[in-house]
């Protein structure tokens, strides 16, 4: 039964309006009771199907109006089965394995009473300092737009009243992942070009594919916190891309428009933000107190705006479905992973793994891990549990064994020794010596290391990503014994990895890939699984080369690898080759570049890009959009063993009235190839792929020459593409 939701309006007191614009969280559930009652109309709420259903029932039968609530909680990348971080997910470069997380999440979610996600976090970023990184897709707007669709839609599914759906909720609009410094909740000043080339792109994506809401970022942008940055909540979000669902407050963010200094105080915070375009107000002063006592009165706030607000709320109870059916069957409560969904967790764990090193330099390869022999095992991942990563509830699943144990089940003709050899902070290096000793009497070693998740996420910006505690110091020293040394690096984010990398033989990234991390990284070791994940996010060198990301743009002196050579006395800031031009962009006491690039990605086998055809190889402007060009390539299996290229689409636009990044990824592919077997790909470009943003309001595109370049990181092929 549809509700006339213009009918229900009219008959709506002052009170009951404010009641639906506002969400909180008390750990008391007789408050929350009460609250609901006096006509809140949105609670957050660790999920209990019983505990669900009492709050409904007194919102629908207790109070005048019986409004069901939403009930909301941040499932970000699981709520019971938990999923690789999203980092990780865009390491997989298959949307798939996001949409296969957001389903699993949203069926288990919405079971538990629970019908509105704070997710996807789909906020650009290029600064690993900062520890929300691992929530976001990296930073690669075409690619993280992608994945952003797929939560969306893993989330909403064909309707959203389907009893396997929660609202999603696009965060954090706009630009928190600019954060200057990469310091959590830290200004944020970029040009309007910038701004809708990178950082509003994706929020665009995710409202067409439907997403039923957005949530405001905590960060001022250009001096105007984005709480009450009417221009953009309002004026792009709402009326220039006719986004209908509701934009919701960060956590006390309307409040702390104080603490911006832009709001005198929290009345007319409230005020400044619900006029900018914020519909729902989270934490904070109650707009309506357990009485029913308003905060603000009606001569306080436009009573158009108001309307628009709670008009927008009750349009997205009527898609959930809820003035139907306000309850969930509390039999279908599912309050643990089950089978099915930690075999879906594994398989998009095992395809976010990134092999990013396994050099040959000592006779051969050290990954995949020999089944026999004696190898020890150490660090602190050998057996921490702590694989869920940021943004998991407290009743998640718990990881039940760690590294250790699916080693030994993965390879049980190994002789295994397993030491702690280093704790996540503890400098001390008495563990590292006896790691050392026992290293003396291995074949082989494997150092689990990485970062916790516990510096992973919100507020926890590091101003040194560098490894925790003794954890360098651990390789470098079984290192120096001689002993072949792999490194599993469990991490929230990119690293710096400088004082070590160049002293292991291989290096399997695994991110922190959820409930089903030990087996996957077992499985990866063990060559059972063929790693096929590609870097999403650059690692830099050092934190001083940070911002620093694979779109940048040429610059006039960009540097060069076959410059001149030298003089002797500068040799010292010579790069690898002691030749690079001195005069050109680039750090005198770096090598040129990062230390992996974004697409980076190793294999156990080996492909080979042949055969680009770019068909037709015009284009006219003038075609809007009719004309487009299909992108062709053969890639081929050249090794022994089965495995998953990732082959990735850049354009690039040598010559333009904005300068152009040196490349623009505009398609991606991951592609399984059984060893001596190829597949011809092929990549549809249209003209609008060839657009940019000119400025803050025109997206325009230019007749020139374009290069379109395939690249799968081992092998890259290019051909021309004209536009008329
Ligand atoms: C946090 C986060 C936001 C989250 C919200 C509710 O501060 O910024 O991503 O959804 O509070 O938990």
């Amino acid at each position: 039964m549809a509700v006339d939701i213009e009918d229900l309006l009219s008959r709506m007191s002052w009170e009951q309006k404010l009641g639906q614009l506002q969400i909180v969280w008390r750990k008391d559930p007789a408050e929350q009771r009460a609250l609901v009652k006096g006509g809140l109309g949105a609670v957050f709420w660790p999920p209990s199907a019983a505990a669900t259903n009492e709050l409904q029932r007194i919102a629908v039968e207790e109070t005048e109006l019986g409004i069901p609530l939403l009930i909301a909680l941040d499932v970000v990348h699981g709520q019971f089965t938990i999923f690789p971080t999203p980092l990780a997910q865009a390491a997989s470069f298959d949307p798939e394995v996001a949409r296969s997380d957001a389903r699993a999440s949203a069926e288990e979610a919405r079971a538990a009473g629970v019908n509105w996600t704070f997710s996807p976090m789909v906020d650009v970023t290029r600064d690993p300092r900062w520890g929300r990184v691992v929530e976001g897709f990296g930073e690669d707007v075409f690619l993280a737009s992608g994945l952003a669709a797929a939560k969306v839609a893993g989330y909403q599914g064909s309707g959203l009243a389907e009893e396997t759906t929660v609202a999603s909720c696009l965060k954090h609009f706009v630009a928190y992942g600019a954060a200057e410094a990469g310091r959590d909740y830290n200004t944020t000043d970029i040009s309007e070009r910038r701004l809708r080339e990178t950082y509003l792109e994706t929020f665009r994506v995710g409202v067409e594919q439907g997403a039923a809401s957005v949530m405001a970022a905590f960060n001022s942008l250009n001096g105007r916190p984005m709480h009450a940055n009417r221009r953009l909540l309002t004026g792009v979000l709402k009326e220039e891309w006719g986004f209908d669902g509701l934009v919701v407050g960060d956590a006390d963010g309307v409040a702390q428009l104080v603490d911006h200094g832009v709001a005198a105080d929290e009345r007319e915070a409230i005020r400044l933000a619900i006029e900018a375009g914020v519909d729902v107000v989270m934490g904070g002063t109650l707009l309506v107190d357990a009485e029913g006592t308003p905060l603000l009165s009606p001569g306080e706030l436009s009573q158009e705006r108001v309307d628009d607000a709670v008009r927008r709320v009750l349009r997205l109870k009527e898609r959930l479905g809820l003035f139907d059916r306000p309850f969930v069957d509390e039999s279908r409560e599912a309050t643990a992973a089950t089978a099915e969904r930690r075999a879906t967790a594994r398989g998009a764990a095992e395809r976010c793994i990134v092999l990013l090193k396994n050099d040959p330099g000592r006779g051969r390869e050290r990954l995949p891990l020999p089944p026999r022999g004696r190898i020890l095992l150490a660090g602190p991942y050998a057996r921490s549990l702590d694989h869920l990563g940021a943004w998991v509830q407290r009743f998640a699943t718990p990881v039940a064994a760690g590294l250790a144990d699916a080693l030994a089940a993965e390879l049980p003709g190994v002789d295994w020794d397993v030491a702690e050899g280093a704790d996540f902070f503890d400098p001390s290096e008495e563990a590292v010596a006896e790691a050392v000793e026992r290293a003396r009497e291995a074949d082989l070693v494997v150092l689990a290391v990485g970062e916790p998740s516990r510096i992973s996420g919100e507020a926890s910006s590091r101003s040194d990503i560098a490894l925790p505690g003794a954890q360098s110091r651990l390789i470098q020293a079984v290192a120096a014994t001689g002993v072949p040394v792999v490194v599993v690096l469990v991490t929230g984010r990119p690293l710096v990895v400088e004082d070590w990398i160049d002293r292991v033989d291989s290096v399997l990234c695994t991110w922190h890939l959820g409930l089903e991390a030990p087996a996957a990284i077992a499985a990866a070791l063990s060559g059972r699984v063929n790693p096929g994940g590609r870097v999403p996010m650059t690692f830099p060198r050092a934190v001083g080369q940070i911002p620093i990301y694979h779109d940048h743009e040429r610059t006039g002196r960009p540097p060069q690898l076959d410059g001149m050579v030298l003089p002797d006395e500068q040799a010292e800031f010579a790069g690898p080759n002691n030749t690079f031009d001195y005069y050109t962009s680039k750090f005198i006491d770096l090598p040129l570049g990062p230390r992996f690039d974004f697409g980076h990605g190793l294999s156990y086998t080996t492909f080979e890009l042949s055969d680009l055809t770019v068909s037709p190889d015009r284009l006219r402007e003038q075609d809007d959009g009719a004309g487009t060009a299909e992108v062709s390539v053969t890639v081929r299996n050249t090794g022994t063993v089965d495995g998953d290229d990732v082959v990735l689409l850049f354009v690039t636009d040598a010559v333009a009235s904005v300068a152009q990044p040196v490349r623009r990824l505009r398609g991606y592919r991951r592609v399984a190839l059984p060893a001596g077997g190829s597949a011809r790909l092929s990549f549809t470009l249209a003209v609008d792929d060839l657009c940019f943003w000119a400025d803050g309001t025109h997206r325009i595109t230019e007749p020139g020459e374009f290069s379109i370049t395939v690249s799968d990181g081992a092998s890259t092929v290019s051909h021309p593409l004209f536009l008329a």
